[in-house]
């Protein structure tokens, strides 16, 4: 595990019978990054943060929380708070009963947890509505009490399937952005769950893309948008310009390519398959995407990517 990680999962695979869910997932997350999971519906997302919370075990192979190896310990006991989509607050308790229930559970004193959760009322902004019951509380007041019920614990690490989908486009752009800040003030790490490019691209410091249980790329937007390992990737992205293209020889620059409606000299040394060979390349000029954490405008100018 490098010094600086806070979560590896060491060759973890989760099958629901013979059904593979999650295959060999290999990855580290590092102390106060920003991981996001992508992928389409039923490759392994949920399942991947259950793990990590405790909710379901791995078949085999390993999951550390702090260099300490956490599988089979129950969730009570590792600190890895979740947010749901469906937020799953309690409907029967007041805003700051919900907010107080997991310092309850824990067996902190009334006095002490009703400190601590006006703090977490205070910095999510929804202090005047501690006595209300949930049902009585627009959707963005639901999800910063979803926030505070989970913060409470200060913990070190904050779980987040999919917690905006539920929300209208405007109130979805002005949550993305409490999430942001909240996550850097308080520098703790965030493994957030989402169908959305922008919303993972804009949010994240390190993208994982996921397709049938298997992982097929982690790195930062940059990374995966300038250079998809492969197809998928790079159709998951929404990029039209892949063509098929035939290797036709060598020629004096390398070897030369035909595509549909091209040709393209390629330096010899990335070509693989030889004469009559087939490739997928990638051509596009890449769109600019603001960074909400940094102001920079990443992705301009144009990639070639191919594979195969
Ligand atoms: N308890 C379970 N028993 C059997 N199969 C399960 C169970 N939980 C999940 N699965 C299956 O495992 C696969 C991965 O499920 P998961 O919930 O992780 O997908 P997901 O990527 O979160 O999808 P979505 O985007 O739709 O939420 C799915 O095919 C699902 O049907
Ligand atoms: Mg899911």
């Amino acid at each position: 595990m490098t010094s600086n990680a806070i979560v590896k999962f060491d060759n973890v695979v989760k099958k629901f019978g013979d059904f593979v869910a999650v295959e060999r997932a290999d990855f580290e997350i590092a102390q106060g990054e920003f991981l996001a999971i992508m992928g389409s519906s039923g490759c392994g997302k949920t399942t991947t943060l259950r793990m990590l919370a405790g909710l379901e075990d791995p078949t085999s192979g390993n999951i550390y929380l702090d260099g300490e190896r956490v599988n089979g310990r129950a969730t009570w006991d590792r600190d890895t708070p979740m947010v749901w989509q469906s937020l799953a607050l309690f409907p029967f308790l007041t805003v700051q009963e919900n907010v107080e229930f997991s310092l309850k559970m824990r067996g902190v004193g009334k006095a002490e947890r009703s400190q601590r959760a006006r703090k977490w009322l205070d910095k999510m902004q929804i202090t005047e509505f501690a006595d209300r019951n949930i049902a009585q509380l627009s959707g963005g007041q639901r999800q910063r009490v979803a926030l505070a019920r989970a913060l409470v614990t200060e913990p070190k690490i904050l779980l987040l399937d999919e917690p905006l989908s539920a929300l209208d486009a405007h109130l979805k752009v002005r949550m993305q952005a409490v999430l942001s800040n909240l996550q850097r003030d308080l520098g703790i790490t965030f493994v957030y769950v989402t169908h959305s490019m922008s919303e993972a691209f804009s949010m994240a410091d390190r993208v994982v893309i996921m397709s049938r249980g298997q992982i097929e790329q982690i790195g930062t937007p940059e990374e995966i948008y300038r250079q998809p390992h492969n197809r998928f990737v790079a159709e998951f992205l929404g990029s039209a310009n892949i063509f098929d293209a035939v290797i036709e020889g060598q020629s004096d620059t390398g070897w030369a390519v035909t595509y549909e409606g091209g040709q393209h000299g390629d330096p010899r040394d990335r070509i693989a398959g030889g004469q009559g060979g087939r490739q997928d390349h990638l051509y596009r000029q890449r769109r600019k995407h603001a960074s909400q954490r940094t102001g920079q405008r990443r992705g301009r100018g144009r990639s070639h990517c191919r594979w195969r």
